[in-house]
């Protein structure tokens, strides 16, 4: 892991492979190594990991982490590692959210788009109040709360059965986010806008993967959302959740390297 000061930020991030730029970002309250079993078109592509600020090692900042400011955060990443061609930027989730943001932000930095287990709509006013009093409590008790409330809702069956060991890996990754990265995230996305419409604008090549299971993000929202984006492709992942990039890592790499290797 290598470390960089960004927009008054500390953020580390994890940098291998050489080739086409492919931003790997974590979804919520996940970090970098959320990749590590995936290394997707392994040979052809330089993988840049961040731990978002607030997750992983990288240190907390403000009370309210938006969207925009994570999309910001990355842009400036890349600034400082001096890539100036187009990026393909995959995130999972809140990860996704701030693809969305990137998108309408830096859209000339963009090779392509690969969204997992998200969405583009925001949050309802009592999801958004949910989150509120969510972040007041985690401040107050630590992140147990958010893992107690959203592990069992994040994998699918097969995952929940037979792969104890990814369970085990998850709570550890979410036990290591910082609870006031974690309130200020949970913040931030109350507050992210509603994109539907906006991404019917898309003009980069778009790949939707969504876990035929996942309760959060489902299936059936993600597909109106790839046919909405131009020309977007949509790959449902059998027996995988929310998490798809975790619980069937093979299957999510295999889907974005035949989409890189049309793109890149
Ligand atoms: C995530 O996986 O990043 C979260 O489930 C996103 C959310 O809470 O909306």
């Amino acid at each position: 892991m290598k470390s960089i000061a960004v927009n008054g930020a500390e953020i580390h991030y994890a940098d291998r492979g050489a080739g086409a730029p492919l931003l790997l970002v974590h979804g919520f309250p996940l970090d970098h190594s959320m990749w590590d079993a995936m290394n997707p078109g392994a040979a052809a592509v330089r993988a840049i990991a961040p731990d978002l600020p607030g997750f992983g090692l990288s240190p907390p900042r403000g009370e309210t982490a938006t969207m925009e400011q994570f999309a910001d955060d990355l842009a400036g990443l890349l600034d400082s590692l001096e890539i100036d061609e187009p990026v393909v930027f995959c995130g999972l989730s809140m990860g996704g959210y701030i693809a969305l943001q990137f998108e309408r932000k830096y859209r000339r930095r963009l090779r392509g788009l690969v969204i997992c287990d998200s969405r583009a709509a925001a949050d309802s006013p009592e999801a958004a109040q949910t989150r509120g009093v969510l972040a007041e409590r985690v401040l107050c008790e630590g992140v147990d709360p958010i893992i107690e409330t959203m592990t069992p809702r994040l994998l699918a069956e097969k995952t929940k059965r037979e792969n104890p060991q990814l369970i085990e890996r998850l709570r550890r990754m979410m036990a290591t986010s910082d609870r006031r990265g974690v309130a200020a995230a949970l913040r931030g996305m109350a507050a992210r806008p509603d994109m539907t419409a906006a991404i019917a604008e898309i003009s980069c090549p778009t790949l939707l993967v969504v876990g035929d299971e996942d309760l959060l993000t489902p299936p059936a929202e993600m597909r109106t959302m790839a046919e909405t984006i131009p020309g977007a492709r949509f790959v449902e992942i059998p027996e995988a959740g929310h998490l798809a990039p975790l619980e069937a890592p093979a299957a999510v790499a295999a889907a974005i390297a035949e989409f890189l290797r049309d793109i890149v």
